[in-house]
């Protein structure tokens, strides 16, 4: 089914997917309430009682993204308190200096924050946002329970889940029959069909930023391996020989030219452009890649991709990062109500969600799911969710993950030691939590 999206000032079409299209009732309903707007007609005037600011980053903030469409939406329905995106960097941890750098000031610039899933604890222990204690029982009721857990700081709530990430591994079914099992049939299978195309094994986040410690830490799980015991108190790096399985594996992939052209510079648009372009056998990507290739008439892969779970080293199960947002007010808004109001309808409303997850963006409410049971994405993300590992929620993860970027990103290109980065990350771990 072709999708039409409404935008003031012209209206956009979407193709629709391989896969069975949805959009409901209320959803359409909605975009027929934002055109008669942009058209002058009621809901088109607005006095501004509060305007909103809501800091997010990524694709989906971008123009026409996602993010943009759901708050045009809320904007149409609530003319006395508009929402205006400050679109943040792609960069995770850029997206997390900006919010600090404001919430370190005390200024009231942002009102809403999409926090990454890893922030949680260190923005509540800073009092940088306001809790949700208040509203648990409304929140706690649709929303799923990773996604609830990874808002929780010391058993309070600080965020509202807004989206929920896992990560796929996308393939050429043109190039390959079946999707790889271990990380060494990728290797062997990317290499053979790589060099037969003339294009890159694989594509992934391979820039030292967050996403290659997610990177990382897949192949670090998948080998067996834990950073923390369950309540964080004890660190259990290296897991035996978990860490120097998977730094092996990336050096070797390394060397061995299974990573793409630029790997090590690699966030995830970049991999996505890649791999969009025809120039990756496979790709570790978050699911709203799926949607923005098919959207692409451009992309010579078009019809000729598809996901599966990513492989672990002995080829049972799979293992992916718990990504994603949860949105959070900033304790120094001088909107706080309306803030509330608007980060509660982003989560609750199911058509909002529903509208999130068919454009490959991962709702956090159950019953979006229900309604999307036919989507590949969606019921992919059913299988893999449920074996989605989180990062651990300790406000010092940040420094952490900056010693896993510097000491790992450097020993899995072969310019240090992989002992001593093995020890210095052992060291980061055991500083986070004190001795
Ligand atoms: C995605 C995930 C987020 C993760 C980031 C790393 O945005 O949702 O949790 O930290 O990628 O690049």
């Amino acid at each position: 089914m072709a999708g039409t999206e409404v935008h003031c000032g012209g209206t956009v079409s979407t193709p629709g997917r391989r896969r069975k299209g949805y959009r409901s009732a209320a959803v359409i309903g909605a975009l027929a309430l934002a055109a008669a707007a942009c058209a002058g007609g009621p809901g088109g005037e607005t006095t501004a009682d509060a305007e909103l600011v809501w800091a997010i980053g990524g694709p989906g903030a971008q123009p026409g993204g996602t993010f943009q469409l759901i708050t045009e939406m809320w904007n149409e329905e609530n003319p006395d308190t508009p929402v205006t995106i400050d679109i943040l960097p792609e960069d995770a941890d850029e997206q997390r200096v900006q919010q600090s750098l404001v919430l370190n000031a005390g200024t009231a610039e942002f009102d809403v924050l999409a926090m990454d899933v890893i922030w949680t604890g260190e923005y509540a222990a800073n009092d940088w946002i306001v809790d949700w204690e208040a509203q648990r029982g409304q929140i706690e009721e649709g929303i799923l329970d990773g996604p609830l857990e990874s808002a929780q700081y010391e058993g309070q709530l600080w965020a509202v889940p807004f989206s929920s990430n896992a990560s796929f591994l996308y393939y050429r079914t043109d190039l390959v029959d079946e999707p790889p099992a271990t990380w060494d049939e990728l290797a062997e299978v990317g290499l053979e069909a790589g060099e037969e195309a003339g294009i890159a094994p694989l594509v992934a986040q391979g820039a030292s930023y967050e996403g290659f410690v997610v990177n990382f830490l897949e192949y670090y799980w998948s080998a067996g391996g834990e950073l923390y015991n369950e309540d964080n108190t004890e660190v259990l790096w290296p897991s035996g020989d978990a860490a120097q399985t998977a730094l092996d594996f990336m050096r070797e992939s390394f060397d061995a030219g299974v990573y793409g052209p630029g790997f090590n510079t690699a966030m995830e648009e970049e991999a996505r452009n890649e791999f969009q372009s025809g120039n990756a056998v496979f790709m570790r990507q978050w699911p709203y890649a799926y949607e923005l290739i098919l959207q692409d008439d451009d992309s010579p892969i078009r019809d000729d991709f598809e996901i599966a779970p990513l492989p672990t080293f002995d080829g049972d199960g799979t293992i992916s990062a718990l990504g994603g947002y949860n949105n959070a007010v900033s304790a120094f808004s001088e909107n706080e109500e309306a803030a509330r109001e608007f980060v509660l309808w982003l989560s609750t409303t199911p058509e909002v969600q529903q509208f999130m997850g068919e454009r490959a963006d991962p709702p956090v409410l159950a019953e979006a799911y229900d309604a999307l049971d036919d989507d590949p994405v969606m019921s992919l993300l059913g299988d893999v969710l449920p074996d989605s590992r989180a990062r651990p929620p300790i406000p010092q993860y940040t420094a952490v993950s900056d010693v896993m970027q510097r000491e790992l990103f450097a020993a899995y290109q072969g310019d240090t030691d992989p002992d001593a980065a093995i020890e210095a990350v052992g060291d980061a771990l055991q500083d986070a939590i004190g001795s």
